[in-house]
């Protein structure tokens, strides 16, 4: 399977570009991993025809938002994000409606027509920097409502939450990394800022994805302790032989990001079937809010 992909690949003049929560195997074959910033910005630089988004929903939307002229492949359609779907255009109209017409930072774990109605996107490496280019004093940030309570703890800004949260790093309790950091005492902790405040306060470092990967690789401490999805510890273990990664805990496990196998991405290749399109009413909005995050942060 894995020859004919790369047949394929050449043939199409794809390009496979892999979440770092993603199965080992599924890392192994793609042609970029990241974070969703990294991949935001690799999949509008591209001059790949196609881009096989291993990854949820709301990745291969933002990917086809910025290359209206790629065909943008999701293998398994209904990968999606339980946080994203925790807030639709109308209810965000219908909040904007009580506070106010307020500048909107959205995570890009969002729908693109949540996007459409926002005024920039943000991810988890670049939501200080995105909130601080906003000159307003007050902002509303949505849906992950840990991430903006962490951005209101870095700035003098007025944040106004949105209920929304990732199940995953939300069940992350204070007992649990208690457990793990008293078993290993030596470990530094770091942690995603989906995680709640209260976890986030016994970090050593907050940072995204791929901030945890460089972080650990440039570290000189050898033990660290994991606050994300397990799936980055194959990454980690890959970037960083000679350290250990002990995970927070194991229920911090996203199915979402586990569907898409590799004879999924044969089939999608064979058929260039999977297909995500934004239509266009929705992209253009949609990218001026992606496009402001992505020139901030290039
Ligand atoms: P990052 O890889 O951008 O840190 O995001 C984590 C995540 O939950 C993606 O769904
Ligand atoms: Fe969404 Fe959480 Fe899964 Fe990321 S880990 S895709 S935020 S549910």
């Amino acid at each position: 399977m894995k020859d004919r992909i790369k047949v394929l690949k050449k043939e199409r003049n794809a390009i496979i570009l892999a979440h770092n929560y993603e199965p080992p195997e599924i890392q192994d074959i793609a042609d970029l991993c990241g974070d969703s910033l990294e991949l935001s910005i690799k999949a509008a630089d591209t001059d790949a025809d196609v881009i096989v988004f291993c990854g949820v929903h709301f990745m291969a939307e933002t990917a086809s938002i910025l290359s209206p002229d790629k065909k943008v492949l999701l293998p398994v359609k209904d990968a999606g994000c339980p946080m994203a779907d925790m807030i639709t255009p109308e209810k965000l109209k219908t909040r904007l409606a009580e506070l106010g017409d307020l500048p909107v930072v959205t995570y890009v774990n969002s729908s693109a027509a949540v996007k459409a109605i926002s005024t920039i996107c943000c991810t988890s490496a670049n939501v200080l920097s995105v909130v601080n280019s906003i000159s307003a004093p007050e902002i509303l940030m949505t849906p992950d409502r840990n991430l903006a309570m962490y951005a209101a703890s870095k700035t003098n800004k007025k944040i106004h939450l949105w209920e929304g949260y990732c199940p995953f790093h939300n069940a992350l309790t204070v007992q649990e990394v208690e457990n793990v950091k008293k078993a290993y005492p030596e470990a530094e902790f770091i942690a995603h800022p989906e995680c709640p405040p209260e976890i986030v306060a016994m970090a050593d470092a907050v940072l995204s994805t791929s901030g945890m990967l460089r972080y650990a690789a440039s570290s000189k401490n050898r033990e660290f302790i994991i606050g994300t999805e397990v799936g980055l510890l194959y990454p980690l273990k890959k970037t960083c032989p000679d350290k250990i990664f002990y995970p927070a805990s194991l229920r911090m496990e996203c199915p979402e990001m586990k569907k898409i196998k590799i004879e999924d991405i044969l089939v999608s290749l064979e058929n260039m079937s999977g297909e995500v399109k934004v239509p266009e009413e929705i992209r253009i909005p949609a990218l001026r809010s992606v496009q402001a995050m992505v020139d901030l942060s290039k």
